[in-house]
């Protein structure tokens, strides 16, 4: 198959990391016949400071015409300051707007040999594999803000809406429960019924949908604050976790203690399946900008390689690659190759580009 893949490297370690990924990428297209193309394009910080946009127009045409966009990370101290107008991860929101990607998949495997690097029991971390969907486009993260400040600069109240329509809710839901169905058929709904309206209704809307045309798949609900406990306590428990926005992003990198590293946990966003043609979607490792580790070759690419894995699996299809890339992956962590963030205190680790070639020599061998 053709394809064109925006490449959107970013901020930090963004760069360093999408770097590997597309090696792999191009090792396996050329592999097995595939016809990838790479394009790059500015977003985030850099993006402000070379054209005082985190999301300029040519990075839009860009995403609009190529089949799948894989992303490194945005946002670092540079731009910080509270005061800014405008900021790096804005840029990043207008994407996932732009790309209507309103389903974020974020799986969390435990791989044994990492288990003993997570500070959790490792006998706790026997059998953990929880897909979080995440909705990604509406909620807190999305509703009209306010600032207000007195006539000497000084904040006085600030605001955030949250707001959620039945629709929205209803086709996160579809997704959550649609991979269910491969899975061990469980949907975990995490809201916060309690006390906001908008859990209120994302329970409601859940409970019909699931009802309605999942009665094949068991539903359960809980609240934020008890499953975030939970999650730490009994996490093999767990198959299909749907949550919102705000909720999806805090509950994610709890649920990275877990795999040992957030530098190995990749994500897709997804939206509507099309008819004909490539899915759209948006791929990116679910850790940040790291400003405190970036421009010295040691970052773990594992979870952007990860992540061009599930670009193959949504987007174009191609599940025998993508499962190729993800043994190769697993065997060089079985192997002993580890980036300063998987390590025993003491012992030994490999660069950036060093575990980047442990996984294409794996690829070289499928
Ligand atoms: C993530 C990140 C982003 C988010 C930031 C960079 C806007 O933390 O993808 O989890 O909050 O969604
Ligand atoms: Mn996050």
């Amino acid at each position: 198959m053709r394809a064109l893949i925006a490449v959107l490297p970013g901020d930090g370690v963004g760069p360093e990391v999408t770097a590997q990924a597309v090696r792999v990428l191009r090792e396996l297209g050329e592999r097995r016949g595939h016809e990838f193309r790479f394009r790059e394009g500015l977003i985030g910080g850099v993006a402000i400071d070379q054209q005082g946009d985190p999301l300029p127009a040519e990075t839009r045409a860009l995403v609009s015409e190529a089949d799948a966009v894989l992303l490194g990370a945005v946002g670092g101290p540079r731009w910080s300051d509270p005061s800014a107008l405008v900021r790096p991860e804005q840029g990043l929101l207008a994407l996932r707007g732009l790309l209507g990607v309103f389903a974020n998949l974020r799986p969390v495997h435990v791989h044994p040999a990492l288990a003993e690097s997570a500070p959790l029991k490792t006998e706790l971390l026997a059998n953990v594999d929880i897909l979080f969907v995440r909705e990604l486009t509406g909620g807190l993260y999305f509703g009209a803000k306010t600032h207000e400040r007195d006539s000497a600069g000084r904040s006085v109240s600030a605001s955030d809406l949250c707001v959620y329509t039945a629709l929205e809710v209803e086709r996160v839901v579809r997704v959550a429960a649609t991979i269910a169905r491969g899975r061990r058929r469980h949907v975990l709904s995490v809201d916060k019924s309690n006390v906001l309206a908008t859990s209120r209704l994302w329970r409601e809307v859940t409970s019909r949908v699931m009802r309605d045309e999942f009665p094949d798949v068991t539903l359960e609900h809980a609240l934020v604050d008890s499953f975030a406990m939970q999650l730490l306590q009994a996490p093999a428990r767990y198959d299909v976790v749907v949550t919102e926005n705000l909720f999806g992003d805090i509950l994610t990198d709890e649920a990275a203690v877990l795999a040992g590293s957030i530098g190995v946990l990749p994500s897709a966003s997804i939206g509507e399946q099309p008819l004909t043609g490539h899915r759209r979607g948006l791929y990116e490792p679910i850790h940040g900008s790291a400003p405190d580790i970036s421009g010295r070759g040691i970052a773990n690419p594992a979870g952007t390689i990860l992540s061009a894995a599930l670009l193959l699996r949504h987007s174009f299809g191609l599940e025998h690659e993508a499962a190729a890339i993800e043994c190769a992956v697993s065997d060089a962590i079985s192997a002993g190759w580890r980036t300063a963030d998987c390590v025993a205190a003491g012992a030994a680790s490999c660069s950036t580009a060093q575990f980047g070639d442990a996984v294409l020599a794996r690829i070289t061998e499928t």
